[in-house]
């Protein structure tokens, strides 16, 4: 059976590990496992005594007691740890749809919110709910996801702090946002794979879970903690029948999460307030040089800051960031991101700020664009066809 290609993950396949100078990654910068263990005074021998059966398929209790214990209602009842983040968009999308369902996805989106739920309903039955832009960043229409919600409508599908936007929702925000729900009997699937990624002037919200049962929340270790390699990610559901269904499906995909993996989250989990206060600091700093960077080209760029998280969507004054970005990774190994591969047009570009070699990378580009009209050659080349 097709499905969608998945044009994210596909683009950083090609380029992730080829390119020198990245200017769009959505993690921000990991540490050692050696760092690691120092930071929480365990020992290389005792992970290197952990044996590698089976585990628990739900999770390791601890985990997810730990787990549980940051949230104010969830209990360790309520955590399935799964074997990757993105497993649990697959998942939400097998156990909570049922033929003739309609879903509405907030877009633009990190692909999988929109591809995996369009698999299982079909593309009819998908109804995007779409950022406005405002001249300084970015807003959601309720006008317009009322108009969206139909009496087929099962499922809203959101992200906050959003990939590809940097937008966080207010707390009156997410409570319209529930009230919606609640009031229509329907189900929210919630990424909260940035959460916590709290930028100094933007009032932090709680996490959905605490907000609402009838939401499913996604989170885990890759962008907020710096730890992608660890492919350590987690939902809470707070219904029961839900849940046990959605482990059921998860038999499918990966049983039980792997045991290296949950040892070394459990130790991150301890000093999780370190490393996101770290990464916290490296996306402050990179924005900072990323601020003055598109002052200093207002005919190129259009800068709508982020409000939280580690990615921004850049709207580039240029026929095809694909274009753009295909001869920029060729000629001058740096990367940036053409944000058509999150469902936006090809004017706008994603760029991430959690990496240390953020501030070269973009010295790297500046470089290129001084030696370069890259609006001259890419009208030429368009142009010409
Ligand atoms: C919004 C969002 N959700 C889920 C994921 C999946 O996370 P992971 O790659 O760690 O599985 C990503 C990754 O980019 C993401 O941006």
């Amino acid at each position: 059976m097709e499905i969608t290609p998945f044009a994210t993950e596909h683009f950083f396949a090609h380029y992730e590990f080829n390119t020198p100078y990245q200017l769009c990654n959505s993690d921000c910068e990991t540490v050692s496992i050696s760092e690691l263990l120092d930071m929480v005074n365990v020992s290389l021998q005792e992970l290197g005594r952990l044996g590698l059966g089976y585990t628990e398929s739900q999770g390791n209790p601890q985990l997810r007691e730990a787990i549980a214990a940051s949230y104010a209602t969830a209990v360790p009842d309520d955590v399935v740890i799964l074997g990757s983040p993105v497993e649990g968009i697959y998942l939400a999308a097998r156990a909570m749809l049922e033929p003739g369902d309609e879903v509405i996805v907030l877009t633009p989106a990190y692909d999988a919110l929109v591809n995996m739920f369009e698999h299982v309903v079909g593309v009819e039955r998908i109804k995007k709910w779409i950022f406005t832009p405002t001249a300084t960043g970015w807003e959601l229409d309720f006008e317009q996801l009322r108009r969206l919600i139909s009496p087929q409508t099962k499922l809203i599908v959101v992200n906050f702090p959003h990939n590809p936007t940097g937008f966080l929702p207010s707390s009156s925000q997410l409570q319209e946002l529930v009230s919606l729900v609640e009031a229509h009997g329907l189900c929210l699937f919630y990424d909260e794979m940035y959460f916590g990624l709290d930028h100094s002037g933007t009032p932090a919200i709680p996490s959905a879970a605490d907000v609402s049962k009838r939401a499913v929340v996604l989170s885990g270790l890759s962008k907020t903690y710096g730890l992608p390699g660890l492919r350590s990610g987690w939902l809470i559901i707070q219904d029961q029948a839900l849940r046990q269904n959605i482990l059921n499906w998860k038999f499918y995909t990966s049983i039980c999460p792997p045991a290296p993996s949950e040892f070394l989250a459990l130790a991150a989990w301890r000093v999780r307030d370190q490393l996101r206060a770290k990464n916290i600091a490296q996306i402050e700093a990179n924005l900072a040089l990323a601020g003055a960077f598109f002052e200093r080209w207002p005919g190129l760029f259009t800068w709508r800051p982020p409000m939280a998280g580690s990615v921004a969507l850049v709207e580039m004054h240029v026929p095809s960031v694909t274009a753009v970005a295909e001869r920029l990774a060729e000629e001058a190994g740096v990367l940036i991101h053409p944000a058509v591969t999150l469902g936006s047009d090809d004017q706008h570009a994603r760029f991430g700020f959690g990496r240390a070699g953020f501030g070269q990378a973009l010295h790297e580009f500046e470089s290129y664009l001084q030696a370069h009209d890259i609006v001259a050659i890419e009208r030429d080349a368009d142009e010409r066809g």
